[in-house]
């Protein structure tokens, strides 16, 4: 509709001219589909969904602490599954922050994401949060010693459990993924502050559904231009108003694939020809 509209082009004349210099910039799942990695909660190819031949009491246990502890192999299958040989590649998604980064104008990427192709896509480490952590060190989840990655990555090749080398523990080893019953990485206490700094919010590819993430909308102000770009609204998976962005003066919902909304806003501001300089072959 017309607010709709207007709102699209004060974001793009935003963008344009440079008037946003802090861009905040939150991410989940969703921005990963187009590499290949399902997202969690689509009804039909989810992660969830798929889990189900796991024969879990339910699918979220994968990623819970204490189900891990009596039984590490579900996460550990899961974890084979999920880092497929070779890796995989960044999105057009991912180029895009790294766009604005070029451009000077990327306050912040919290990423609840764990596949660390922000790393993969040219983000600086400063400029982005894996607050739900990744696959970059392992340590045991009883007793907290760190251990050798290398070796956690070869036992999840090889379908075995690794164990704390402690032998009075023996705890099974996980990685840096922060699960359910756990802190999130210790980088998002550091990086939220700059959330507050944010002149426009973009948020893509996540239902906003896991705490305290989804919490970091309400950090930015009622005037900051906000905007969703996702598949689907994400009223009904944070339960209420909090992550209304379909009304409000200054709230914008594109509903579609990310990749191709983006596509269209780097149209839409000229861009065309930087983003292919940044994208590979
Ligand atoms: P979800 O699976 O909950 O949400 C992904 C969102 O992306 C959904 O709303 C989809 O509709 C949308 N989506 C899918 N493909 C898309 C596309 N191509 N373009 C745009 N949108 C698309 O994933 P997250 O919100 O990231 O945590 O989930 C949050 C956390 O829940 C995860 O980090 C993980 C999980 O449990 C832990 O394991 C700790
Ligand atoms: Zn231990």
């Amino acid at each position: 509709d017309q607010s709709n509209k207007l709102i699209y082009e004060l974001l793009i004349k935003g963008l344009r001219s440079g008037a946003y210099k802090n861009i905040v910039i939150l991410t989940g799942a969703g921005i990963s589909v187009s590499a290949g990695i399902p997202d969690f909660r689509s009804p039909e190819c989810g992660i969830y969904s798929k889990l189900k031949e796991y024969n879990l009491p339910q699918p979220e246990d994968v990623f819970t602490l204490d189900y891990f502890k009596q039984h590490p192999e579900a996460f550990y299958r899961f974890s084979k599954e999920f880092n497929k040989a070779g890796g995989y590649e960044a999105t057009p998604t991912h180029y895009f922050i790294r766009l604005l980064q070029e451009k000077g104008l990327l306050r912040i990427n919290m990423t609840q994401n764990i596949d660390n192709l922000e790393e993969k896509a040219g983000i600086n480490a400063d400029l982005f949060c894996q607050a739900h952590g990744s696959y970059n060190a392992a340590h045991c989840c009883k007793c907290d010693k760190i251990m050798d990655l290398d070796t956690f990555k070869q036992h999840v090749n090889e379908g075995t459990i690794y164990r704390c080398s402690d032998e009075s523990c023996l705890g099974p080893v996980k990685p840096t993924v922060v699960f359910f019953g756990e802190q999130l990485n210790p980088d998002f206490d550091i990086k939220l502050p700059l959330v507050h700094s944010a002149d426009l919010l973009l948020v893509i590819g996540t239902s906003l559904a896991v705490q305290p993430f989804n919490l970091l909308p309400l950090l930015v102000d009622e005037q900051t231009h906000s905007v969703l770009i996702n598949l689907e609204s994400t009223k009904k998976a944070s339960g209420g108003s909090i992550h209304d962005f379909e009304s409000g003066d200054a709230k914008l919902f594109i509903q579609g694939k990310c990749d191709d909304v983006i596509r269209q806003i780097v149209a839409d501001c000229g861009w065309e020809a930087e983003f292919d300089k940044i994208l590979p072959e």
